[in-house]
């Protein structure tokens, strides 16, 4: 992961001597018109602009990109115009189409050397998020790694030497970072990210960022009565690992837990995933990589809170070590869990992580994972559940939707706990039905707990993964969905308690 040279300038627009200038457009009711920000290039553009990119076939629609020769009037090579779509009801751009744009215009800068934008007119954080976020490739296994992200990026603004300004561009690149570091760790394939590698690279990331980190390996993890841990991993020769990491705020300050699914590979174990798509399933640690993600990003924020990620990792493999249809759990704290089916695994993995994070005694809690399939049927790709205690879910669903990774409040339905019921254990991993099945995670998971924690469940099955085509500021692959709620979350708690 390379991210380009991010900068502030004051210089007009037009008398900047770039590769490529970069211009919104905005959908309007008879074709497009340019945005704010825009208003000095166009006067300076030798010929009518908004005609010139209407005759070329621009409309303003969001994820549209026109370029053109910037001619006579201009000091840049190339004019990018890209599209931010409709107004909103309020007739007004909002930050996620910024981001978008920028994301759009990040991507189809490939192979240039220096570009400026004139999208931070409309908002410089998210126009500054866009642009890393789409810059993102993952070339890593590739001999022809193909055209270089854009080297250098130039954002036009009032005064560069505004604070406001300033902080502005430092708090985005870290929020855009964090989502390429998560997505660097999604993207890697499962025969190299495996729990031990993925816990090493964890620690790697939080030592650096001068997090404290803590690593428990299958030893470990068996002397400590991880049965969930030790269950799921049990089928792969690659052991299971828990990784602990601790972002020390000042004192006093809120204590907030994380946790995250970190599913290495899911072939389903015993009861295996049919063969369609399963290659897919090296993304059901997205959870696990969007937490490790958000501790460094509050490291290098320094959020003034105590916060401490627990992070199970394991293999869910099928063979004569693997746990069975049939078996019964005892979780870390001591409930037993009947496993009906062994591809319901990340719930069991998580189990064990909730006890053990809720033993710190946090004010908030929030876990966030690949769990459920019927995600991605009740909400679709990329809308991740949120569920949870009410207050807090609808916060945390609140803040997403800020962010623009649209979080979605979801209920549990109190009927859901008794189809947990199991003939021997206190409770078995799945329902006896496919009915509410994202809804039904969320009650297993809300038995492991603790009554007095402010707790939220991100379901990201869909999400956390983009098997289509490129749009925005997201690329193939690892999303890096939910670090951008999650950092707003902890910067809320932060700031509001
Ligand atoms: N990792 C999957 C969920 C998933 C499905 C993530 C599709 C991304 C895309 C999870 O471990 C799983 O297999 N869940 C099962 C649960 C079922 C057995 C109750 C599912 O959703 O089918
Ligand atoms: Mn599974
Ligand atoms: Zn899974």
């Amino acid at each position: 992961m390379t991210t380009p040279k991010l900068n502030l300038t004051d210089t007009a627009a037009a008398k900047l001597t770039v590769d490529a200038l970069v211009v919104g457009t905005v959908q309007g009711s008879d074709g497009p018109e340019l945005a704010v920000g825009a208003e000095r290039v166009a006067s300076a553009f030798s010929g009518d602009l908004g005609k010139v990119l209407s005759t070329l076939g621009a409309t303003g629609k969001a994820d549209e990109v026109v370029k053109l020769p910037a001619g006579d009037g201009l000091r840049a090579d190339v004019l990018l115009a890209v599209g931010l779509g409709k107004p909103d009801a309020n007739g007004q751009i909002g930050a996620e189409a910024v981001r978008r744009a920028s994301g759009a215009a990040a991507r189809s800068l490939a192979g240039v050397s220096h570009a400026a934008t004139t999208l931070s007119a409309l908002d410089l954080s998210a126009a500054v998020q866009g642009t890393v976020m789409g810059a993102y490739t993952f070339t890593a296994y590739k001999s022809d790694k193909g055209d270089d992200p854009v080297s250098k990026v130039d954002f036009v603004v009032d005064s560069a030497k505004d604070d406001t300004n300033k902080s502005a561009l430092k708090g985005a690149t870290a929020i855009g970072k964090a989502v390429t570091t998560a997505r660097d760790l999604i993207n890697t394939p499962p025969n190299d990210l495996f729990p031990a590698s993925f816990a090493e690279r964890a620690a790697e990331l939080g030592k650096t960022a001068g997090l404290h980190v803590e690593v428990l390996d299958d030893d470990d993890l068996r002397k400590g009565g991880y049965g969930g841990v030790l269950g799921v991993g049990g089928g792969s020769t690659r052991t299971p690992r828990l990784v602990r990491m601790r972002h020390k705020g000042t004192k006093g300050s809120k204590k907030v837990a994380l946790v995250g699914k970190g599913i290495t590979f899911d072939t389903g174990g015993i009861s295996i995933k049919p063969a369609a798509n399963m290659e897919d399933m090296t993304s059901d640690m997205s959870g696990a990589a969007a937490i490790v993600a958000s501790m460094v990003l509050a490291a290098e924020l320094n959020f003034p809170l105590e916060i401490t990620a627990t992070i199970p990792m394991a293999e869910n493999m099928p063979s004569g070590t693997a746990y069975r249809p049939g078996d019964v759990l005892t979780m870390y704290g001591g409930k037993t869990v009947e496993v009906l089916n062994t591809d319901a695994e990340g719930r069991l993995i998580l189990a064990d992580a909730l006890v053990r994070a809720c033993e710190d005694e946090p004010d908030y809690l929030v876990e966030t994972a690949t769990l459920t399939g019927a995600q991605l049927v009740a909400l679709g790709t990329r809308t991740p559940g949120v569920l949870g205690s009410e207050e807090f879910r609808d916060r945390v669903a609140s803040l997403s939707q800020g962010v623009g990774e649209g979080g979605w409040a979801m209920p549990m339905p109190e009927e859901l706990r008794g189809e947990l019921d199991s003939k021997l254990a206190d409770l078995a991993n799945i329902t006896g039905n496919r009915w509410g099945g994202m809804l039904a995670a969320g009650v297993f998971l809300g038995e492991f707990v603790a009554e007095d924690v402010q707790w939220a469940h991100i379901d990201i099955a869909g999400p956390a993964w983009n098997t289509k085509g490129a749009w925005g500021y997201t690329g193939k692959g690892g999303t890096g969905v939910p670090v951008r709620t999650i950092g707003a979350v902890l910067a809320d708690i932060a700031e509001n308690g």
